[in-house]
Order: structure tokens, then C-alpha cells, then sequence
């Protein structure tokens, strides 16, 4: 059996989708699922863009059999090296002994560390090289650190096809549309497109930014990631988000509440200070970061202006489950945000300190209002301190 799919004139989608796989990465959750593209470029010479994962690898060679009807494969353009995306690459290069494998350097290096792959079948291409394959001629585009060194990106100029390899990408299977205008944007698409963003590559904006530069003035009519459906309509808007993720910009000025509690106190509190801010006209978000996937908690921070930490003490230090969400958006390099704190502890409350240890590290990172601290259990003096603090996040929101 086979799915290759033609998506725009000579050019087919190969791939498949993987239902089974629990964490992407051994660190994400997907319960969606996740797809892996290649595609097709039927051109006078026959160019495949990327293989895929080992778990739907059987499918993509099927694939790839039938849309080249016979004819052999000219080009295997690696745009991106990390396995999730070269584990059939062995099997492909079997299967077609005369394929041409085009690289850059990195990639090449990368293909005789994973697979003991070098030789005479190499092409290594430079920085802008053109490739012309008949009709289209590919320009390849190089993008370090999105989210590999190796990366590049291909466009090609007759189509206004960008092969954006990860870039672009979002968790989720493929719900048998290819292209994301077919998905609700707002509700599935885009949430898990930042997830995806923020987590893989939201430590390389700089990076990112870089290789959207490179894209600029191109005139494109589709992107075609590695992950998840095509982008044609909402191509534009999907290069807007990347703008303002990789500038670390919020998507809204709102807030985003997490909190870590044990028995209730604390929650109680950021419930507290999240109504207040709701009553004042504030968009805000709650989420108990022991019970909500640090990878979504990330994305939040990455989409909002404000936000507010509200944890327990625990062992004379920070909850566990606080103290990784802290350190993750720290690693990811998250900049550019107000935050505000609780900190609760029944004899030696220390959260509030340890929290802003860490925060006020972080570049234009500033705190709003006064730390609020409860000893157990909020009593009328704590209410007080956070709605001071509702009233102060909401004045900064507004100003
Ligand atoms: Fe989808 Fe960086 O691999």
C-alpha cells in the first residue's frame, strides 16, 4: 500500500505519521501523535527531500517507490541530519545505489558519524549553491541551529516552495489533510506549532532569526516542513509567530499563573491573584506545574507578557516541579518578561528568594509588585498582598 500525495505540480508528500510514539524526543509529550514528511520533486532529475523516522520508514519507501513510478532517484538533499529524519537514510541509499547524495559540510561529517556514510555519492553543496534539476533550479540556504548545526533550508524560486526542514514544524499526526489551513488554527494547530517551537528550537532565536533573514524577499507559496502539514495560507502567519517567538516578543499582553502547591494554600492564592486580574480585564492563564507538561508551561511563557510564580517551599527549597520550570525557561533563554511572586512555607519560607535567585539572572527579566508570602495558610494580610500584586501586574500590563 501506498500514500504518496501530490501537493502541488510534480512535487508529492512521502511520509507518514506515528501514533504509538508516547514522547518525542524522549522528553515530549505528543499525544497527538507526530508526522514525519519527505517529499518528492519530480522534476527532469528525481529529488528527495530528507527521509524520515525509523518508525515510519516501511511506509516512506513504499511511498517514494510509487510516486517515482519507475524512474530512478537523481538527489537526496539531507537538510537536516538528526535521526527522527535520517534513520532511513541507509535503506534509501540501498535501495537507489546511483542516488546523489547532496550535503553541506557539517551534514557530511554527520552522515560518516550515524551511518559510516562518505564516498564518491556525496555532493557537498555551499551557502546559496543552485542546483538546477530541469524546470526548478534549488537554492540552498543555510540555517545553523535550527535546530542542528548541519540545517539547511532549500527554496525553490519557480514553485515558491521553502523545504523549511524542522522550521515550521508542529507536534501532531497528520489528520489526512496535508495542508494546515484544513486544521483549526487557533485550537490545534498553532498550540502545538508553539509547543513545538518553543521547546525544539526557542533557545536559538538568534539562530532563527538569522535564517528568516535569509528567507526575506523570497516569494513563497508554500513551506513544506519535516513536521506536521504544509503551509500555504497560513505560511505568512506562521512566519509572523516565528518573528515575534524568536525575538522572544509575547504573542499578548496578559498573564500566565503557575503554581506549585501541596495542600491547597498556594493554589488558593494564585486562584486569588488570577481572579483579580481577570476582574480587572487582564487575560490570564492558571496552571498547576505538577500536574501540566513542562513543555506546555514553556509555551505559555513564551506567549504571554506577564508572569506570576507562586510555589511552596519544599525541603528548605523549591518544589521540585517549580524548580524545573524555572531552570527550563532559563535554558531555553527566555527574555524580555515581568514576573511576580508567592512563595508559601509553614517555618521557613524561602520559595520567593530562590525563585527570584534565578529570575532576576534572566536578560530583562523585572519583577512587579512585592514578593507576597503566606506562613501555611492565607489569612486577610496575605489576601491583601496579592490583590496589591493583582493591582500592580495589572497597572504594568495596562501602562
Ligand atoms: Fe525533527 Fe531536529 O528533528
Amino acid at each position: 500500500m501506498q500514500n504518496a500525495v501530490l501537493i502541488a505540480e510534480n512535487l508529492y508528500w512521502l511520509g507518514g505519521s506515528d501514533r504509538k510514539l508516547s514522547f518525542f524526543e524522549g522528553l515530549y509529550p505528543v499525544p497527538r501523535g507526530i508526522s514525519y514528511n519527505a517529499y518528492l520533486l519530480m522534476d527532469e532529475k528525481t529529488v528527495l527531500f530528507d527521509t524520515v523516522d525509523s518508525a515510519v520508514g516501511d511506509a516512506f519507501l513504499n511511498n517514494l517507490e510509487a510516486a517515482l513510478g519507475g524512474r530512478s532517484l537523481d538527489y537526496l538533499i539531507v537538510q537536516h541530519m538528526e535521526p527522527d529524519h535520517s534513520a532511513t537514510f541507509l535503506r534509501t541509499v540501498e535501495k537507489y545505489p546511483d542516488v546523489t547524495v547532496i550535503v553541506n559540510k557539517k551534514s557530511a561529517q554527520m552522515l560518516a558519524q550515524y551511518y559510516g556514510f562518505c564516498g564518491e555519492r556525496i555532493r557537498t553543496v555551499a551557502e546559496n549553491e543552485e542546483l538546477c534539476t530541469g524546470k526548478h533550479t534549488l537554492k540552498f540556504l543555510f540555517a545553523p541551529m535550527v535546530h542542528w548545526p548541519e540545517v539547511m533550508f532549500t527554496y525553490d524560486g519557480i514553485s515558491g516552495t521553502l523545504f523549511s526542514a524542522d522550521a515550521f514544524g508542529t507536534f501532531g499526526a497528520l489528520e489526512g489533510s496535508l495542508f494546515s489551513e484544513d486544521y483549526p488554527f487557533e485550537q490545534a494547530y498553532l498550540p502545538e506549532a508553539r509547543r513545538y517551537y518553543t521547546n525544539i528550537v526557542g533557545k536559538y532565536g538568534v539562530q532563527v532569526q538569522a535564517a528568516l533573514k535569509k528567507t526575506e524577499g523570497l516569494s513563497i507559496e508554500r513551506i513544506c516542513p519535516l513536521h506536521g502539514p504544509v503551509l500555504r495560507k497560513d505560511a505568512a502567519k506562521m512566519v509572523e509567530k516565528y518573528r515575534l517567538w524568536s525575538g522572544y516578543q509575547p504573542e499578548e499582553k496578559g498573564a500566565a499563573v503557575f503554581y506549585a502547591s501541596i495542600y491547597g494554600h498556594t493554589q488558593s492564592a494564585a486562584e486569588l491573584l488570577a481572579s483579580a486580574l481577570a476582574q480587572k480585564g487582564i487575560s490570564v492563564c492558571v496552571y498547576d506545574v505538577s500536574v501540566t507538561d513542562c513543555s506546555e508551561l514553556l509555551a505559555q511563557a513564551f506567549r504571554v507578557s506577564h508572569l506570576a510564580f507562586a510555589s511552596v517551599t519544599y525541603n528548605g527549597g523549591l518544589f521540585p516541579k517549580m524548580e524545573t520550570l524555572i531552570n527550563d525557561l532559563k535554558a531555553h533563554g527566555l527574555r524580555g518578561r515581568t514576573y511576580a511572586l508567592i512563595e508559601n512555607g509553614s517555618w521557613a519560607p524561602a520559595a520567593g528568594k530562590i525563585m527570584a535567585e534565578t529570575l532576576s539572572t534572566m536578560k530583562e527579566f523585572t519583577q512587579v509588585g512585592e514578593t507576597a508570602t503566606l506562613l501555611s495558610a492565607g489569612k486577610q494580610e496575605q489576601e491583601q498582598a496579592i490583590l496589591a500584586l493583582a493591582e500592580a501586574i495589572a497597572n504594568d500590563i495596562k501602562k
